[in-house]
């Protein structure tokens, strides 16, 4: 007998609160030596953001499974995954905000690490922040295989390959008319790639088929981009206290974004037809899908 499964809207605030009281719970104590680096840590990580990237690893992992249903340890692996992918996302908040990088001072609504701290603190935090996801990958509970496939997803996601690559030519950028071709690269890597895999590790780590492992794939990638497509618009079209952050950076600091190539329209359209082409990528997925598309519809519609 199938049992009813939740609106996408309840879903989604559950999981959110549910991965809030992972990272909570598993995270160093603010009190814990070194105080102050461990308390920047936990207030980069805690009480905000939309948690899309853990939401993600869970759709992905639960829409693999037959009935939403998986045994306590994939649960496990699953939160692992989510909090692993929160803590490199929060990490690159940390450092995308500092003075020689986008220079922000409010994020989340609040202000930034470093302001509310310091440099140093906000630099070591983030430094902390990656291994501390790749803990919890070797905690996972499943099979050292797929626990070493995990762990190579998010490393190529971080890195020179993926987002750290993606941020260095988002800087090397600045006031450059790119390609599209170069602008989509460049999205892909520096916020594409940590989506795609908080899609594919939660198949990962669920155990998914090849055939599902091959539609969050390009799900993945038409999401990943899509995302930074509407960030690029929400730039433009939001205020500060929807958006939790200071709009109108990407112009004044003269960021080639998918709004200054296209035009504000052209990239509302752009990420409306990315979000057909994950639609579409999932069908195979059937009802499974459900919290995968309703996070697509999220992800192109959201107001921050
Ligand atoms: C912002 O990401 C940075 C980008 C990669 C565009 P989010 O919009 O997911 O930020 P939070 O986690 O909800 O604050
Ligand atoms: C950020 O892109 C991508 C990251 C890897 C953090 P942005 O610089 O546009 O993100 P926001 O707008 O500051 O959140
Ligand atoms: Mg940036
Ligand atoms: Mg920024
Ligand atoms: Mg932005």
């Amino acid at each position: 007998m199938s049992v009813a499964l939740p609106s996408f809207s309840t879903w989604l605030s559950a999981r959110a609160a549910h991965i809030e009281g992972v990272l909570d719970r598993d995270m160093p104590r603010a009190a814990l030596i070194p105080a102050r680096l461990h308390d920047a840590m936990r207030y980069a990580v805690l009480g905000g953001g939309k948690r899309v990237r853990a939401a993600l690893v869970y759709a992905a992992g639960y829409g693999c499974a037959p009935g939403h249903q998986v045994e306590p340890a994939i649960a496990r692996a699953l939160d692992c995954c989510a909090a692993a992918v929160e803590l490199v996302h929060a990490y690159s908040l940390v450092h995308d905000d500092l003075p020689c990088m986008d220079n922000d001072t409010l994020r989340r609504g609040q202000p930034t690490v470093h302001v509310q701290f310091d440099e140093a603190t906000a630099l070591l935090a983030g430094d902390a922040l990656q291994p501390l996801a790749f803990d919890f990958l070797a905690q996972m509970p499943i099979e050292a295989e797929r626990v070493v496939k995990a762990t190579q997803a998010l490393a190529l996601a971080s890195g020179s390959l993926g987002m750290a690559g993606g941020q260095a030519i988002d800087l090397e950028s600045v006031g450059q008319s790119l390609s599209m071709d170069a602008l989509q690269q460049m999205h892909q890597l520096k916020t594409g790639a940590l989506l795609s895999a908080s899609v594919m590790l939660g198949g990962l780590a669920a155990g998914a088929s090849e055939a599902q492992q091959q539609a969050l794939k390009h799900f993945g990638l038409a999401m990943g981009l899509a995302f930074q497509v509407v960030d690029d618009v929400l730039d433009v079209t939001a205020d500060s206290s929807t958006l939790g952050k200071t709009p109108g950076k990407d112009a004044a600091a003269n960021k080639p974004t998918y709004v200054a190539l296209m035009g504000l329209e052209q990239a509302q359209g752009f990420a409306k037809k990315l979000h057909q082409d994950a639609i579409q990528a999932i069908a195979p997925l059937g009802e499974s899908g459900q919290y995968l598309a309703g996070l697509a519809d999220f992800i192109v519609l959201r107001d921050h």
